[in-house]
C-alpha cells in the first residue's frame, strides 16, 4: 500500500536563525535555501519578513531564487505582518504564509493580554486575510504544548473553516513527552470535526532532548508535516533535527507509515554549510552528521563491520552524503574540477574575478595541505567572503613565542581601517596572548562567551576551524576563522567577530520584535 507523504518543513532560516549569534545575511540565506531545495525540502521558511527591512529583503531574495520548494514567511496574526509576508514571498512560484498567535493561558494572559475569544477572533481574521494572498496558509497555535485541548480544538476548527490548509502544533517551550503529544494529537484529530480538511503539523523544541521523539510520536498520531532544522539549530536547545527525523523515517520504513521526498545524499553537505555559515559547530557524536556518527572505535565493532557491515551499522554513511563529501582535490586539480565542486556544494561565485581569486586561494592552500576536502573549500570560501565584506580589522602578520614553563608572547600587526598597527602581549597561553594583543588595540569592551576549535578534516595537516562568540550590549556574534595553524585561525576568528560586532545591524533579531 502506498505510504502517506510526510511534508518536511525546514525552518533553519527562521527558527534556526533565532539561536544566539546565528543571524544570517541575505546571501547566506540564499545559499542555504538552494542547498535545501537540492535536498528536496517541501517547504522552506525563509524568515520573518516584518521583523526588519533586512529580513524582508532576505525572504524576498530566497523567494526569487527558489523554484521547486514552497517558500514561506512567518507573520504574527496582524495585518501589517501578513501584508509584508505576502509581498516578500510574492516572487516564489509556490508560496505560503505562516501566521501564528499564542493559545496557552499563560501566553494569552501575560503576553497578549487577550481573552480566549479574542484570540480565536484574531486567528480567524489573520487566516482569512492571508488567504487573500495565497491558497497555502499555515496557522500555528503558539505554545500549543501548554494549551487547553478543548480550546485548541476550537481554535483549529475555526481556522480551518477560515481557510487554513495547515494547522501546526508548536511545543514552543519543549515541555511535552512523546506519549503525551501522541495522545494530544490523536484526541485533537478526533475532536475537530473538519480535521480532514487540513494537514496537521508539529513543531517541537528540544529543551528536554525530546524534539525528534515528540515529532515522530505526533506523526504516529496522524500529523503529516514536521517542522525541523538542519543540525537541530534553533531557539535555546534547538528544534527537531531534520537529518534525524528523515533518517528515522527512512531507516525504519518497516514500521513507519510515511515517507519523505528528501534526497538524503545531500544531508551532510547541508549540515556543513549551515554550521560554517552560522558558526555553530556540529558535536562529533551528533547523530547522522557528527564526525563520529559512522566511526567504529572498538576492535569488536570494527571486526564485525568488516565481516558484515549490518552487524553494527543501521544506515550507510554514503546514503547521507559522507562519501560524496569526501571528494578530494589537490594541487594538480584544475579550475574546472574546482568550479564543479563549488557548484555541487551550492557555492555560487559572483563573477570570473571572484572565481580567479578563489582558485588562487585554493592553490595556495593546496601547497600547504596535501588533500583538499569539501570542508576545506567551505572554510576557504568563508574566508574569501569575510575579506570581501568591508572589514575594519584585518590580520597582517602574527608570531607567537611559546616555551614550556614560560608565558607565551604574541607579536602581531593589525590593519585597522587600512593603517597598520603593531601590538604585543603576554598571556596564559598562545591564544590568550594573541587576544590580549588584539584587545590592546581594539579595546572593544566585548565579552568572550565561547571559544572552540574543530579540526575541519582528519589528519595533523587539517585546518583548524575556530569559533569565537562575543557579546556586547546584548548583541551576540559568532566569528569564524580557519587555518592550518590554529593560533592564526584563532586570531582570524576573533577579528571576524570584532568586525561583525561593529557592523550596523542588517537585521534585527526576530525575538526583538514586539509581542514575540
Ligand atoms: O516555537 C514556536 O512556537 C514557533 C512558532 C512561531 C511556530 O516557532
Ligand atoms: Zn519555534
Amino acid at each position: 500500500m502506498a505510504k502517506d507523504q510526510l511534508i518536511i518543513f525546514d525552518t533553519t532560516l527562521r527558527d534556526g536563525e533565532q539561536s544566539p549569534g546565528a543571524s544570517m545575511t541575505r546571501d547566506e540565506k540564499v545559499r542555504i535555501a538552494k542547498v535545501l531545495e537540492r535536498l528536496r525540502v517541501d517547504v522552506i521558511e525563509a524568515g520573518f519578513a516584518v521583523a526588519s527591512p533586512g529580513d524582508f529583503e532576505a525572504v524576498k531574495a530566497v523567494a526569487s531564487a527558489i523554484k521547486d520548494s514552497t517558500v514561506c514567511s512567518l507573520s504574527r496574526a496582524l495585518d501589517r505582518d501578513i501584508e509584508i509576508a505576502a509581498e516578500a514571498i510574492a516572487p516564489a512560484p509556490r508560496r505560503r504564509i505562516h501566521t501564528f498567535i499564542a493559545t496557552s493561558p499563560i501566553h494569552m494572559k501575560h503576553k497578549l493580554k487577550l481573552e480566549p475569544e479574542q484570540v480565536i477572533e484574531q486567528a480567524v481574521y489573520a487566516v482569512k486575510k492571508a488567504r487573500q494572498y495565497t491558497d497555502d496558509v499555515e496557522f500555528s497555535a503558539e505554545d500549543a504544548g501548554r494549551s487547553d485541548i478543548d480550546f485548541l480544538a476550537r481554535v483549529f476548527e475555526a481556522v480551518i473553516d477560515a481557510g487554513a490548509t495547515t494547522c501546526n502544533f508548536p511545543d514552543t517551550v519543549g515541555y511535552n513527552l512523546p506519549f503525551q503529544i501522541e495522545d494530544t494529537i490523536r484526541t485533537l484529530l478526533t475532536k475537530i470535526p473538519n480535521s480532514d480538511k487540513a494537514i496537521f503539523s508539529v513543531h517541537c523544541h528540544n529543551d528536554l532532548g525530546l524534539a525528534v521523539a515528540n515529532s515522530l510520536a505526533a506523526v504516529r498520531a496522524g500529523c503529516r508535516q514536521i517542522e525541523c532544522t538542519i543540525n537541530g539549530l534553533g531557539e535555546r536547545a534547538g528544534n527537531t533535527s531534520l537529518e534525524e527525523v528523515v533518517m528515522a523515517v527512512k531507516t525504519r520504513a518497516d514500521i513507519v507509515d510515511v515517507e519523505t521526498h528528501i534526497d538524503t545524499q545531500h544531508i551532510v553537505p547541508a549540515s556543513r554549510l549551515v554550521s560554517s555559515v552560522t558558526g555553530f559547530p556540529v558535536q562529533p557524536n551528533k547523530a547522522i552528521v557528527g564526525a563520529n556518527a559512522f566511526a567504529h572505535e572498538s576492535g569488536i565493532h570494527q571486526d564485525g563491520v568488516l565481516k558484515h557491515r549490518e552487524t553494527y551499522e543501521i544506515m550507510r554513511a554514503e546514503d547521507v552524503g559522507w562519501n560524496t563529501n569526501k571528494m578530494v582535490l589537490g594541487k594538480h586539480s584544475g579550475r574546472a574540477a574546482f568550479k564543479s565542486r563549488l557548484d555541487e556544494l551550492g557555492i555560487i561565485l559572483a563573477d570570473d574575478h571572484a572565481l580567479n581569486d578563489a582558485f588562487a586561494r585554493f592553490k595556495d592552500l593546496a601547497d600547504r595541505k596535501h588533500e583538499i576536502f569539501d570542508e576545506d573549500l567551505q572554510a576557504l570560501m568563508n574566508a574569501q567572503k569575510m575579506e570581501a565584506e568591508s572589514a575594519r580589522y584585518d590580520l597582517a602578520d602574527l608570531s607567537v613565542t611559546s616555551k614550556m614553563g614560560v608565558a607565551p608572547t604574541a607579536h602581531l600587526k593589525l590593519r585597522v581601517d587600512g593603517s597598520e598597527i603593531d601590538a604585543s602581549a603576554q598571556g596564559d597561553g598562545p591564544v590568550d596572548a594573541v587576544y590580549k594583543a588584539i584587545e590592546s588595540v581594539a579595546k572593544s569592551g566585548s565579552d568572550l562567551q565561547l571559544y572552540s576549535v574543530n579540526a575541519i578534516t582528519t589528519g595533523t595537516d587539517s585546518q583548524g576551524e575556530v569559533t569565537v562568540r562575543l557579546e556586547k550590549s546584548g548583541r551576540i556574534v559568532n566569528g569564524l576563522g580557519a587555518d592550518t595553524d590554529i593560533v592564526v585561525a584563532s586570531a582570524k576568528a576573533y577579528l571576524h567577530a570584532l568586525n561583525l560586532i561593529e557592523k550596523p545591524l542588517e537585521k534585527q533579531h526576530p525575538q526583538k520584535s514586539e509581542g514575540i
